[in-house]
Formats: C-alpha cells, structure tokens, sequence
C-alpha cells in the first residue's frame, strides 16, 4: 500500500500508543443469580446489584458472564457477519446505506470527524423504527425507518432477529439492575424502550497498514443508554480508565459481554454514572469483528434526571433533550465529514 489516506489519519494526540497496558481489574459480573428459575434469593440480587453500582460508577463499563444469551445463537450470528463481509463490495453495496434509511451496509463513518477503518451493517430491532424527519426542534414530522434484506448468507435476517430478541431480554434485565443501584424502582424505565429505537451493529475492522496512525473506531461514548458488545478473540477495544485516564485494552473474554453505561444513563443518574470513553485500535495483520447492540429508547422520548435523585443538594445538571433529535443529528453527522463538532449531552450541561 502506498500514500496514506489523510481521511483516516488521527490528530497527533489521538494516535494509539502501539505500547500497550492490559486493564486489570475491569469488573467482570456473574449474572446467575437473575437467571434462576425459582425465586432468586434477595441477598444475591443485592449484591449483583451493588456489584453493579459500584462498576457503573467506578469504570462506566463491565464484563458479564453466565448472561443467558446462548453461546450457539452468539457463533452462528458471528459466523453469517464472517461470510456477509467477505462478499465482494458490490455485492455488501446492494444493502447499503442510503440517506432516507440508516440501515445496512457502509464503509464511511466518520467519530469526530476523522474515518474510521472499518465497515458495519446495521440492522434495527423494529421495523419499522420511528423516528423524526429532521434534528430541527421544531419540526413535527416524524418518518420511519426500516431494515435492509441482505440475501446472503440465507437466514441472516433470522439469526440477526433471533440474537436481537436475546439483547433486548439481557438489556431489559441490566436496566432493572442500574435502576436498583440508583436507589429508584427496578423497572423504573422500562417505558421509554416500548417503541426503542435500538439498533445492532456488525463491525469488521480490515487489517490496516498503518495502525499507529488510524483506528477502527475513533474516541467516543456511546449515546444510548447501554451497549451490549461482543468482540472476538483479536483485541483492540481500548477503554480510558477513569481513575488515571489511561487508555487501557480490554482484553477479550470468552462469551462474555462487554457492557457499556451510556450518555443516556450518565443524565438519568445525573452523573452518579458516567459513560466511558472508548475506541479501537487495528492492527497490520488481522482482522477483528465485533457485534455491538445499542439499547436506545422511543424516539419522543424526554432525556433528562431522574426527579427522583435530584433536590436541593444535587440539582439537575442537564436540560431536558429530545432523543430522536438528538439520534437523527448524530446519524447525519456521522455519515460524512462535517466542519462542527458532533452533538454531545454536555451541550445540554447546565
Ligand atoms: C462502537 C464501538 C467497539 C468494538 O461501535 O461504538 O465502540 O470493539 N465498538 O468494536
Ligand atoms: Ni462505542
């Protein structure tokens, strides 16, 4: 390979350090206790849940293990992506993305501006998925969007739809336990999901000849409320340890899942939670994929403190935001390169 594309070259203070620290000590969270048929004992319910407190407020993010989602439905949902991205490009480009739907195959996202090497498929837990026509606060129009019908491998679109069914239950059940740690009832947001504008993404990071200079993904937090991400065996997600603001590698762990406290809850907790920022490192010779779930709610509905956590010694730090708002500014700005930043909650600090 020659030249370097100046559009996937990182500033100078982005670059990945190629020297790398493992993370030690990122929490890894046993969920068997909520799994049981018979009644679960109330004592390990509440230590899963302060276990889960104290990771969404130490770290922003944790391993689960023993999560119900069966390792059968994990393997042949990675191998469909494994065979869908080998197709040639034509052939990934007749499910690709267009400006209306926001779904499907692309190669050209941008995080902050700078591309990514990568190519996803995204595909939306409803279809239809309801969400506003423009970012404009004060347009009423709302549109739908819908799924892309990839024709290879035969049953993706099952096995995508199956896998879907099992984030959502597993998504549901990790809600119920932040909300208990926050202190509020555990289904205590249950309803903004009914008509959740969720999505999962299949990412494949090519090998890249210049790994000192690119990423796979560029530094970011997740916008929803929670990520559910499996990675392979290859490595590269980097996480920024809050505790010295090193960018630690989260080494991968079997079957496990890695879950990330989102932007969403970051608000709701009225930064109780904070959400991690992370990106990911390629490398010159493998490739790596990875299946994010990203568990956001309807599209009307109010970001904003849970009244509940908020009096007078801990004010609200947020104005209320419109999601769908917030999603649709986000979709468009990652799309192509833009000369402003992207929409972040701290525009909404108060
Ligand atoms: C993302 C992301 C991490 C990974 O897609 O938002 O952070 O390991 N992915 O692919
Ligand atoms: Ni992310």
């Amino acid at each position: 390979m020659g030249e370097v594309d100046p559009a996937f070259v990182q500033d100078q203070q982005h670059r990945p350090k190629l020297s790398i620290i493992q993370a030690e000590g990122i929490p890894q969270i046993d969920l068997t206790p909520i799994l049981q048929h018979e009644l679960p004992n109330p004592s390990t319910i509440d230590t899963l849940v302060k276990e889960i407190g104290s990771a969404s407020r130490e770290w922003g993010f944790f391993q689960v293990i023993n999560h119900g989602v069966p390792l059968s439905l994990r393997q042949k949902l990675e191998e469909a992506s494994r065979k869908f991205f080998a197709q040639s490009l034509e052939d990934k480009k007749k499910v690709g993305r267009d400006e209306i739907n926001p779904t499907g195959y692309y190669d050209t996202e941008h995080t902050k501006n700078v591309r990514d090497w990568k190519e996803v498929f995204d595909f939306l837990s409803k279809d239809p998925t309801f969400v506003p026509l423009t970012s404009d606060e004060d347009d009423d129009r709302v549109i739908q969007w819908s799924n892309p019908s990839p024709q290879y491998p035969p049953q993706f679109r099952d096995i995508i739809e199956e896998y879907i069914e099992e984030m959502e239950k597993l998504a549901y059940k990790l809600l119920e336990l932040i909300a208990l740690s926050l202190g509020v009832e555990a289904k205590r947001f249950e309803e903004f999901f009914k008509d959740q504008t969720s999505f999962i993404r299949f990412n494949h990071y090519p090998p890249c000849p210049y790994p000192h200079l690119a990423l796979g993904v560029g530094r970011h937090k997740d916008a929803g409320a929670l990520t559910i991400l499996a990675q392979d065996d290859v490595g590269g997600l980097e996480v920024k340890r809050k505790t010295d603001q090193e960018w630690v590698l989260v080494k991968p762990t079997p079957n496990a899942y890695i879950i990330n406290v989102g932007d969403i809850i970051q608000v709701w907790s009225n930064d109780a939670y904070e959400s991690v920022e992370h990106r990911v490192m390629v490398n010159s010779e493998k490739e790596r994929f990875s299946i994010p779930f990203f568990f956001f709610p309807a599209h009307d509905t109010e970001v904003k403190p849970l009244e509940e956590l908020i009096n007078e010694e801990n004010p609200s730090r947020y104005k209320p935001y419109n999601w769908g708002k917030f999603l649709v500014n986000r979709k468009s700005s990652n799309f192509q390169k833009k000369n402003v930043e992207n929409i972040q909650i701290y525009h909404y600090k108060i």
